[in-house]
């Protein structure tokens, strides 16, 4: 670069950079809705930020795949346009393969053992690989519950599900659970479930009762099976470009205040879920197949973990890890 180009260059990123002292409103990007525990955390956070700050930070909410869908988001946080995000654990899935671990089918019988999961260390050292792979860091984790199958027409057995199109959250691991039990996936992003299930465009998702609840998935799609098949985990984001720009005392008063918010999103998933439960089982029309465990789906765990416990240890690490607890 020539030296006039260098110093004008270098002007830009000086003045691009917060320091000490000056107001700066982050921006932050999710696929969730307003009404979405995630939102409500993050419209907290940005409080909390605040007050820590005297001030000086704040956050400003993208909700509902304003700024694009996830894959994007991340585009985003790479070039350091979009400052912070919280999208799913799947979509990470794409550039860390370790990450595919988390959802792991059956990997644990409960929520609460999924909050276990996602404070180990095992899960906080998939999150030290997310700087190189995706130029972003990973402050935390927090969830969306457990995942179950939600489908128009009534399903009594295995074969049942064969051919069906199910929606899933675009990520490889999920793809591979879909076709191993013989479903006919198609990934797309929340923003476009509901409308698809209307237009009658797929024949059934695999979702969590937080969305079940906000979307009213269940006006087009009335049989729920409570599965449990996988946990849906949220990984908190900050641009690695924006983070370096960050003087060290800033960057712990935001690693301190996502982490609580992270931790706040995890114990209220834990001790809100059954209650959802209830609440779609209360609610006419919808019939709940309880109780559909892992023998249900045959020998797809084992060949799931086949696929992918050769592409990551963690897959056999996070399964050890549950076997402890
Ligand atoms: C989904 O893609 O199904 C999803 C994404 C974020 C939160 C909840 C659900």
């Amino acid at each position: 670069m020539k030296p006039k180009k260098f110093l004008a260059a270098s002007l830009v990123a000086l003045l691009a950079l917060p320091a000490s002292g000056q107001e700066r409103s982050f921006g932050l990007g999710l696929i969730t809705p307003p009404v979405h525990v995630w939102n409500q955390e993050v419209a907290a956070m940005g409080e909390t930020l605040a007050s820590r700050s005297d001030g000086r930070f704040s956050v400003t909410a993208y909700p509902s795949g304003q700024l694009g869908n996830e894959a994007t988001m991340l585009q985003q946080l790479q070039t350091g346009a979009l400052d912070m995000a919280w999208l799913t654990t799947a979509e990470i899935t794409f550039r860390v393969p370790a990450m595919a671990a988390l959802h792991a089918p059956f990997l644990v019988e409960n929520i609460a053992d999924a909050a276990r999961v996602l404070r180990s260390d095992e899960a906080r050292e998939i999150l030290e690989l997310l700087p190189r792979a995706t130029g972003t860091m990973g402050l935390c984790y927090a969830m969306t519950g457990m995942r179950q199958l939600v489908t128009r027409q009534p399903v009594a057995s295995a074969a049942d599900l064969s051919g069906l199109r199910f929606r899933i959250t675009p990520a490889p691991p999920i793809r591979s659970f879909f076709e191993m039990f013989g479903a006919a996936p198609a990934p797309m992003p929340l923003t476009q479930v509901y409308d698809a299930l209307a237009n009658a465009q797929i024949d059934a998702i695999d979702m969590d009762y937080e969305s079940i609840i906000n979307f009213r998935y269940f006006e087009h799609a009335p049989h729920l099976m409570e599965t449990n098949h996988h946990m849906f985990g949220m990984v908190a984001l900050v641009s690695a470009r924006v983070w370096a720009g960050l003087p060290e005392d800033d960057r712990e008063l935001i690693r301190e205040a996502t982490q609580e918010h992270c931790d706040r999103t995890i114990d209220r998933f834990v001790a809100e879920e059954d209650g959802k439960l209830a609440r779609l089982s209360e609610t006419p029309g919808i019939h709940i197949t309880e109780d559909v465990g892992p023998d249900f789906f045959g020998d797809v765990v084992a060949r799931w973990d086949a696929e992918w416990g050769a592409q990551t240890p963690y897959v056999a690490r996070l399964r050890e890890l549950v076997a402890s607890f």
